[in-house]
C-alpha cells in the first residue's frame, strides 16, 4: 500500500469559519475539507489564529468551541479526524495566561505541544529566545514553531533551528513552501534530511489564493527523499496529536 493512502495529517490550517482571517462561512470551510480529503488527508489539525493580546484565552476558546461544533457533521460525514488547537502568537501577553493546556494541540495526558508564531520580521535575537525558554519553562509545552521557512534567519542559520531543538522545540513547514523555488526547496530538503522539520501543514486559508494544496509538496517530499520520510513525518505529527514524546 502506497504511504500516500495511509492518511495523511495536515497540522496546520485556518479551515474553522469566522475565527480569523481563514475560511468566512462553513461553506468554505466544507470545500477545504473536502478538497484534503480528495488528496489523501484525514486528520486535520484546526488551528486558529490566538492572539494573547487581541484577546482572552477564554474567549477564544469559546469562539472556537462555536465555530467548532458547526463543523463537527462535516467531519463525521468525510470520516475526517479533527484536533482543536490553535496558532497562537508568541509574546509577553500570553504568560497572563495561567493554564495554556487548552490551545495546545493534543488533550489528553502526556507532552503538550503549542504550534507557536513569532513576528515574521523576528530575528531571534536573545530577548526572543529567552521568550521561547519562558514559554517551555513556565508551561512545560514543546513550542512548534510554525512555518519556519518564512523567517530568513531560520533559512539562513541552521545553528539557530539546532539551539532550539535543544531546547525543547518542534519545527513545521507549509508545503507550499517546497514549491517556492529551487533554493528554498533544496535548503528545506536538506532540513528534512538532517531531521531538523518535524511537521507539515497546508496553512490553507479560503478557497481562492490560499487552497489547501496538500498532495503537490508531499508528492514532491516523496519523489526527492521518499516514502520514508513521509511517513516520519506523518508519524511525528499522530506522535504529538497523541501527547507522545518525539
Ligand atoms: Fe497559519
Amino acid at each position: 500500500m502506497s504511504i500516500m493512502s495511509e492518511g495523511l495529517v495536515d497540522f496546520h490550517t485556518h479551515i474553522l469559519s469566522e475565527m480569523d482571517d481563514g475560511a468566512k462561512s462553513l461553506s468554505e470551510s466544507n470545500q477545504m475539507l473536502k478538497m484534503l480529503v480528495q488528496q489523501g488527508v484525514d486528520t486535520v489539525c484546526l488551528t486558529p489564529h490566538f492572539y494573547p493580546y487581541k484577546e482572552s484565552m477564554e474567549s477564544f476558546v469559546t469562539r472556537r468551541k462555536k465555530s467548532f461544533e458547526k463543523l463537527m457533521p462535516s467531519g463525521k460525514k468525510l470520516g475526517i479526524k479533527f484536533v482543536l488547537s490553535s496558532e497562537t502568537f508568541l509574546n509577553d501577553y500570553l504568560f497572563h495566561t495561567e493554564d495554556i493546556t487548552p490551545i495546545c494541540m493534543n488533550d489528553s495526558n502526556g507532552d503538550y505541544y503549542l504550534l507557536t508564531e513569532l513576528p515574521l520580521q523576528s530575528s531571534f535575537s536573545e530577548r526572543t529566545i529567552n521568550r521561547i525558554s519562558k514559554l517551555i519553562d513556565t508551561y512545560s509545552v514543546h513550542p512548534i514553531l510554525a512555518h519556519i521557512e518564512r523567517y530568513p534567519k531560520l533559512v539562513k542559520h541552521k545553528t539557530i533551528i539546532n539551539q532550539l531543538i535543544d531546547m525543547g522545540c518542534l519545527m513545521q513547514i507549509n508545503l507550499s513552501s517546497l514549491q517556492k523555488g529551487f533554493f528554498l526547496k533544496r535548503k528545506l530538503l536538506r532540513y528534512f534530511s538532517d531531521n531538523l522539520i518535524h511537521v507539515v501543514g497546508t496553512d490553507s486559508h479560503n478557497m481562492e489564493h490560499r487552497q489547501p494544496d496538500y498532495k503537490s509538496g508531499i508528492e514532491i517530499l516523496q519523489k526527492s527523499l521518499g516514502d520514508k520520510m513521509v511517513k516520519q513525518i506523518s508519524q511525528n505529527a499522530r506522535q504529538i496529536i497523541s501527547g507522545c514524546t518525539i
